[in-house]
């Protein structure tokens, strides 16, 4: 058995995914998270896949006494990939005190029980959020961070200030920051994947919600971007792949190899697609038709964003490696597999 890591935020959607390859790669995995997004039925998910039930707490990140008995019970913990935080853009913007006080207070709890805790490394849940719109396209590590449209997007932007800061401070603390684009698709499976709470608000999970008919019809956000067709462009990227990448720089850090207390790096497909580019690979991935219609731009929204993925690439080793209909296609097994299970 390899080190023990924990994973705040390991009940949900990227977070599940993360532990299973942690577990196939021989890695001893405490999962803590307080539930508020996910549900404990993920755990069966897990040890179904991997054959190893995962040892979990439920405990919130906020509460710093609690994080730590965590550490106290599973002596030896080495690292964290801290997943654990609210992510909802549009929520955020209209709770914002909510969004600053569980993703931040949580991060500062982490961050200063790594000190006194002896786990000096961190894997730390970034977004191309911080991005905003890029000037120029692909966007790379080193593009300007703008000023976040969202409550959500700034709590990304200060987490990496945050740990950029403690690092300087005390360089015995290593940390990659992985900023994420789009990640869709559900484990192969199909035991576990996206469960979103109640109306989903990103793409993928309405799209597979129409097809299946819980929604009438998808609402595609704006037709009128400066675009090939109008609709925004994104980067969507497999979760398992995107999972992957958590693995490597887990043994990145325990292996020393960071070459500065700080690294960050985009995790995308370096490909763009359309929202009625998605929509269609989806039709053609499922043979299922889906109903839409043209309304107007969202707020908050950017109009188009991909991801360099070179730097990932060089250093981590890693590429994102399944086709755009290859993970829609296990979206929609995931989403098949949920109505069986109602
Ligand atoms: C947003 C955040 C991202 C965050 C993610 C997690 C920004 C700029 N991006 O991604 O950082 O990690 O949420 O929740 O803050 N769309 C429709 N109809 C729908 C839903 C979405 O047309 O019903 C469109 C959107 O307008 C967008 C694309 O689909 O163009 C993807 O949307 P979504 O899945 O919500 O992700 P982002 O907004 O890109």
């Amino acid at each position: 058995m390899k080190s023990k890591i924990l994973v705040t935020g390991g009940a949900g959607y990227i977070g599940s995914h993360t532990v299973v390859e942690l577990q196939n790669n021989g890695y001893e995995v405490i999962i803590v998270d307080n539930l508020s997004n996910s549900s404990i039925n993920v755990l069966d998910g897990i040890t179904s896949i991997t054959g190893i039930k995962p040892a979990f707490e439920k405990v919130d990140c906020c509460d710093k006494k609690a994080l730590e008995n965590v550490f106290e019970k599973y002596h030896g913990i080495k690292a964290i990939i801290h997943f654990a935080a609210s992510k909802a853009v549009g929520e955020s913007v209209e709770k914002p005190l909510l969004y600053y006080k569980n993703n931040l207070i949580s991060l500062l709890n982490i961050l200063e029980l790594m000190g006194e805790q002896d786990a000096p490394n961190l894997v730390f849940s970034s977004s191309c959020t911080v991005y905003g719109q890029p000037d120029t396209l692909p966007v790379t590590e080193d593009a300007e961070v703008k000023p976040a449209a969202s409550p959500y997007g700034n709590t990304k932007q200060i987490a990496e200030e945050i740990i950029r800061d403690t690092i300087h401070a005390n360089n015995s603390l290593k940390c990659i920051a992985l900023r994420y684009f789009n990640p869709v698709g559900a484990h192969p499976s199909a035991a576990i994947g996206e469960l979103p709470n109640g109306i989903p608000n990103n793409l993928i999970p309405f799209v597979t919600q129409t097809a299946i008919g819980i929604r009438e019809r998808l609402r595609v956000f704006g037709n009128d971007y400066n675009t090939p067709d109008g609709s925004a462009i994104r980067d969507y990227i497999y979760v398992v792949d995107l999972a992957k990448a958590h693995v490597i720089s887990v043994e990145r850090l325990l292996n020393n190899k960071n070459k500065k207390g700080l690294e960050i790096f985009n995790l995308g497909t370096g490909t763009g697609l359309s929202v009625l580019e998605i929509l269609k690979e989806f039709e053609t991935a499922t043979g299922v038709e889906v109903k839409k219609e043209i309304v107007g731009r969202r707020e908050g929204d950017i109009e188009k964003v991909w991801a360099d993925p070179a730097l990932a690439n060089k250093e981590l080793g890693w590429k994102a490696e399944t086709s755009t209909r290859e993970m829609l296609k296990t979206a929609w097994a995931w989403e098949k597999s949920l109505a069986t299970k109602k």
